[in-house]
């Protein structure tokens, strides 16, 4: 107890002297040299030009939002004028919400609708053109390190978009989006009349063959420039160069000034960055604007699960059930992913559905298969792996069936059947609403129309249905991705008695319409006289292919049937090859028609 009592004091002494020897002239350079603190990242004006872009808004902004960049160091200039919709009141909405996030300083005074001259200027270009200065002359009047500049229907999925283009350290420099078709918002080429040209290596950069980043003579859309460069003084989209030589457009002009000023442009692909609308014609209306925005917002949302602005209050969409009594989802409970994915697509394509629980062919067991009389077709093999039905299969096979059921109780005439791993081709809603008018009005009497398919007879052609427009004969096919369904169809379907003699539902849909190519199944059906068409061009295809990343079937993964310890006739040829139907064709990202159009 003593010691203790009498160390205490002498520790306190000790440590007083220490403080004031540290704290003396004399002992200076014993202070530990502290660390310089990390730079203040570069600042950076984003600009935004915006002009009829209610339907992109929500989801533009959403991602400049959720841009992974110090907000106060990001200034944002905004313009819009001559809008049609709701644009104006959106931005303003927005960028008061922002404002105490981002450096507000530096709000250009080119408020909302304060921009640009008060009428319509003779082209459109020449306006497009001096707004676009406006923004880099703010810039600069703001000493801005960089000015970003994303058209308000460009999509920046990827959060790190603006550092790792400025860790690109280039003067010009364009991150690669990504749309349905070849093309995006580069060139490699250029005609002599300063338009766009395919060039050999336009399709490997396109395609992620060639990653890194490229030196090409044209990026537009979405750029960043270095304002801290030298080089960069020189660039310009309005006054136009006194040697322009080409038409009127904002991203020729801006390109012939690079050039000029000797600024090489770059566009990299080592990542994926974001997504871009196919430009339609001059001639577009708005709701074709829309359309093609829609499809555009569902293929980023395969990827990235895409959400509007929080600081943009959200209207609620139309939604409708195009021509049907009934739109369904068929989804596994358990496969919330795809759900969440397909709900987010259908709401930004203003489509109703109702949610159908798919059978969960795993959680089957052989009683609850005797129960339903379930048998397999005498003699049924895979055709790739010769193995019998999966669980997944069956599972498969019973929501479908388990919708005609509803079709035939709820006497409903005509219904649209979904599986939740589908991608919308463009305009997809106002096709097959075209198509449906279309059947309607030439009184086609069908049972059943595939919206999306696998042709299997791909070298003979198949024929074209009289009076209705992109509607065929389908010969063998494949898969159930989505189909039109009839009150009739539905019954011919239940009327077969598919239970007792079941086969995967996409190989009992040819044996129903007598285009099976195996004789032996069609045998176990005797009426066979569904009248099946199929859209053509089809509207649907699966979200990724057998073999591609990201590719999980439920159907042809999951487990054989071999937990029952009862010996049932479905395990006789167990293999735990996967039911690989095969090469699925050409990747619809590529070379269906548009190409890299411009
Ligand atoms: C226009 O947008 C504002 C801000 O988002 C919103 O409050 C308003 O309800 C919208 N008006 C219409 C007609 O959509
Ligand atoms: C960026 O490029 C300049 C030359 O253009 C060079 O001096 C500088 O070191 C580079 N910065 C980085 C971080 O690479
Ligand atoms: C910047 O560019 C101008 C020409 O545009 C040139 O006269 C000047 O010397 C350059 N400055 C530096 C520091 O290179
Ligand atoms: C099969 O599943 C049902 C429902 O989950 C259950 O009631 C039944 O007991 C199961 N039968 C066997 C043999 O496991």
């Amino acid at each position: 107890m003593l010691s203790l009592a009498v160390s205490m004091p002498v520790q306190l002494l000790f440590s007083v002297v220490i403080t004031w020897f540290g704290s003396s002239d004399a002992l200076m350079d014993l202070e530990p040299v502290r660390a310089e603190s990390p730079l203040l990242r570069p600042k950076v004006l984003i600009a935004i030009l915006a002009r009829n872009s209610e339907h992109s808004l929500p989801f533009y902004l959403g991602c400049i939002e959720r841009l992974d960049y110090p907000k106060d160091r990001i200034a944002i200039w905004a313009a819009t004028d001559h809008n049609t919709d709701n644009t104006t009141a959106m931005l303003q909405e927005w960028l008061s919400g922002m404002e105490s996030l981002y450096h507000s300083p530096w709000r250009a005074n080119s408020y909302v609708d304060e921009m640009g001259p008060k009428h319509w200027p003779d082209s459109r270009f020449t306006h497009v053109m001096k707004l676009k200065q406006a923004a880099l002359r703010s810039a600069r009047a703001q000493w801005a390190d960089y000015i970003l500049f994303a058209d308000s229907d460009n999509l920046l999925t990827n959060p790190d978009v603006l550092t790792k283009l400025i860790a690109e350290n280039r003067t010009l420099v364009a991150p690669m989006l990504e749309s349905r078709t070849l093309y995006s918002n580069f060139w490699c080429g250029m005609s002599m009349q300063g338009y766009y040209k395919r060039t050999e290596e336009y399709i490997p950069i396109r395609n992620w063959k060639r990653t890194g980043c490229h030196a090409v003579p044209m990026i537009h859309s979405t750029m960043l420039l270095d304002l801290r460069r030298n080089s960069s003084k020189a660039l310009a989209f309005y006054p136009v160069h006194q040697t322009y030589p080409w038409a009127l457009d904002d991203i020729m002009v801006f390109s012939f000034s690079a050039r000029q000023a000797g600024v090489q442009m770059f566009v990299c692909n080592r990542e994926h960055y974001g997504y871009l609308p196919i430009p339609l014609s001059v001639q577009q209306t708005l709701d074709e604007e829309v359309e093609s925005f829609s499809h555009t917002l569902t293929e980023a949302m395969l990827e990235f699960p895409l959400e509007p602005s929080r600081y943009l209050y959200n209207l609620q969409k139309n939604k409708d059930r195009l021509a049907f009594d009934e739109i369904y989802l068929i989804n596994l409970e358990r496969r919330e992913d795809r759900r969440e994915r397909m709900l987010r697509s259908l709401e930004v394509l203003g489509i109703e559905v109702t949610l159908s629980d798919a059978v969960d062919g795993k959680a089957l067991n052989s009683s609850q298969l005797q129960a339903l009389g379930i048998e397999m077709l005498p003699d049924y093999q895979d055709p790739y792996s010769g193995r019998v039905l999966t669980r997944g299969e069956v599972g498969c096979f019973l929501s479908h069936y388990n919708i005609w059921t509803q079709v035939v109780k709820q006497q409903q005439q005509q219904v649209l059947v979904l599986e939740d791993d589908v991608r919308f081709e463009l305009n997809f809603k106002s096709r097959l609403n075209t198509i449906m008018e279309d059947a309607k009005r030439a009184q086609l009497n069908w049972d059943l129309i595939y919206v999306g398919r696998k042709r299997l007879q791909v070298k003979r052609p198949e024929n074209w249905v009289k009076g209705v427009k992109n509607l065929v004969n389908p010969d063998y096919s494949y898969w159930t991705l989505g189909y039109a369904l009839s009150l009739q169809g539905a019954k011919k379907l239940l009327d077969a008695q598919p239970l007792s003699k079941m086969l995967p539902v996409d190989e009992f849909l040819p044996v129903m319409f007598n285009k099976h190519p195996k004789k032996e199944y069609m045998a176990h059906f005797e009426q066979r006289n569904l009248l099946a068409f199929s859209v053509e061009p089809l509207l649907l295809y699966p979200t990724h292919y057998t073999g591609e990343p990201g590719y999980t079937s439920d159907t042809e993964t999951s487990t054989i049937w071999d937990d029952e310890n009862k010996a049932t006739d479905w395990d006789r040829q167990l293999t735990h090859k996967k039911r690989n139907r095969g090469d699925a064709g050409p990747t619809p990202t590529w070379n269906r028609g548009h190409g890299d159009e411009l």
